[in-house]
């Protein structure tokens, strides 16, 4: 049954909550967000550089309005589903990495979209978390993913093609739409 089926939040679900290392061999906390985490996004944001917030939100807020921050910090689990990447920052812990699914107008498709913090892209992460957001939702009877990806982004495109099968793809004014479902599915 697809999650949109269901009401409310669901329970958080912390079966996603594990310490990983990284190939570098730096240890981040992997979990599901929590609403609590709304201050922790916008700091994230501040952290990021023009070039990942531009790939990431296809526009470079000066910072995150906050009710946004909210927003994406309380998901129902079901419908909306995040996974955060934590590390213990000289100040508290710091998330390094953000990746989500969110409704589209077809219930068993989601949109996906994530963003790592630059100094800890390419060391696994993204994969991580990837699976993760691909793992929630088809535990929640949700088959398809929807993703625009600036078109020169050939990480994130490859990050794609690697872990789903394309189903359909087209490009516009330099945004890549990709229609995927989970590669084994
Ligand atoms: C895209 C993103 C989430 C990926 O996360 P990441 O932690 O950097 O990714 P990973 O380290 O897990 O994997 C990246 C893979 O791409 C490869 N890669 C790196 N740069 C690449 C490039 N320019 N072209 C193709 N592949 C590239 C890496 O070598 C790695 O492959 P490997 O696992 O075989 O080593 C992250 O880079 C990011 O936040 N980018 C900015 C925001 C963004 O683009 N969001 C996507 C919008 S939906």
């Amino acid at each position: 049954m697809p999650a949109s089926a269901k009401t409310g939040p669901a329970e958080y679900p912390k079966e996603f909550e594990r310490d990983v290392t990284l190939k570098n061999g730096m240890r981040v906390h992997v979990r599901a967000i929590r609403p609590d985490d709304a201050p922790r996004l916008s700091e994230l944001y501040d952290r990021l550089s023009r070039h990942t917030l531009y790939q990431r939100f296809f526009t470079t807020m000066k910072r995150l309005p906050p009710d946004w921050a909210r927003m994406f910090a309380s998901v129902d689990y079901r419908t909306r589903f995040a996974v955060v990447a934590e590390h213990a920052g000289e100040h508290g812990p710091e998330l390094v990495g953000v990746g989500r699914y969110e409704p589209t107008d077809d219930p068993e498709t989601a949109e996906v979209a994530f963003v790592v913090q630059d100094g800890w892209q390419d060391r696994g992460l993204g994969t991580i978390l990837f699976n993760d957001i691909l793992r929630a939702a088809s535990e929640r009877g949700i088959r398809r993913f929807r993703a625009y990806v600036l078109a020169d982004n050939r990480r994130m495109l490859d990050l794609i093609t690697r872990f789903g099968d394309i189903k359909e793809r087209k490009t516009e004014q330099g945004v890549t739409e990709l229609l995927f479902t989970q590669r084994g599915c």
